[in-house]
């Protein structure tokens, strides 16, 4: 049985947005040794003065760390596991968060010498707030690499270990999720913008508005129709912009936007 290192060198080839965000959150936590490979320069700086080192090639990398993150775009990932291949040990653990590079592609791609983890996660891993989607499928992986994982990407968010059919839905929910919330909040910043505040001003608010709204609903046992059904007065001016949304189907536009991302994953699937 190959061992499991209790603190493991961790490495990400590819450190553009989601890489980025995954190694950042992590260099904030301060528990990992962490290398990054990417192709530009102006990629690695922000992450370097994180605490993060840079690794000239993916040889190198792959030789130094013992968790090795792919995070380059899905039709790059087969190129770069082709380039680990040849310095990939058992005793490596490989997590892809590429969108649609199944599994079955991953494991042909490393050969099978090492195990892999298929994972979707988000961009709020950043600030330690991501939301991980685990397949751990291949027999490869004992618990103890399990619970390596869990507890890596637990550092940064919060992990579910779902299975591989689910992806395509969780990615087109979670791993999309923050364009349509941050899509959202524009809109009600623009909407501040409009009434005569300053820009920076409502952002500000939204921002507040929007922490206090979650906030309460996380900790009220009630539906979130409920909570929402309290801030409008009869004959108030709350109901009258709701009534608007649901005049306009914004509930059935936003369930719609999803499913078209979720056809579109399960489109990119191979
Ligand atoms: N963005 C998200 O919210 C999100 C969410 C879930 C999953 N993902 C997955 O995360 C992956 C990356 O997406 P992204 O949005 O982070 O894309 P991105 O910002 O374009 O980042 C990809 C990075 O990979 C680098 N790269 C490309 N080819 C390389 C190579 N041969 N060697 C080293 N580095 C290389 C790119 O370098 P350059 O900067 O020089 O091009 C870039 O920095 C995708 O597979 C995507 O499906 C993203």
């Amino acid at each position: 049985m190959v061992q499991v290192s209790k603190n493991p060198v961790v490495g990400c080839v590819g450190c553009g947005n989601m890489g980025g965000a995954i190694l950042a959150g992590l260099a904030q936590c301060g528990e990992y040794q962490l290398y990054g490979h990417t192709r530009s320069s102006e990629r690695m700086r922000p992450l370097m003065a994180k605490g993060v080192k840079s690794m000239a090639d993916v040889t190198s990398l792959v030789r130094a760390c013992d968790v090795l993150i792919i995070a380059v775009k899905p039709h790059q990932t087969l190129a770069i596991l082709h380039d680990m291949q040849e310095s990939l040990k058992p005793d490596k653990l490989l997590i892809s968060v590429a969108a649609g590079v199944s599994r079955r592609v991953l494991e042909e791609g490393v050969n099978g010498i090492c195990p892999v983890v298929r994972a979707m996660p988000n961009t709020p891993a950043l600030v330690g707030a991501g939301v991980f989607a685990l397949c751990m499928e291949d027999p490869k992986l004992t618990q103890e690499h399990k619970d390596l994982i869990h507890t890596l990407f637990g550092k940064i968010g919060f992990t579910r270990e779902l299975p591989e059919s689910i992806f395509p839905a969780f990615s087109a929910l979670i791993g999309a999720g923050p364009a349509y919330v941050l899509h959202l909040m524009q809109a009600l910043v623009q909407a501040g913008i409009t009434l005569g505040f300053p820009a920076a001003e409502s952002r500000r608010l939204v921002e507040a508005l929007c922490e206090g709204s979650l906030r309460m609903a996380q900790q009220s046992p009630e539906h979130f129709m409920e909570l929402r059904d309290k801030v409008c007065s009869p004959a108030g001016l709350t109901i009258t912009g709701v009534n608007h949304l649901e005049s306009m189907a914004v509930n059935g536009h936003i369930i719609e936007a999803v499913l078209e991302a979720y056809a579109r994953g399960c489109a990119m699937e191979k």
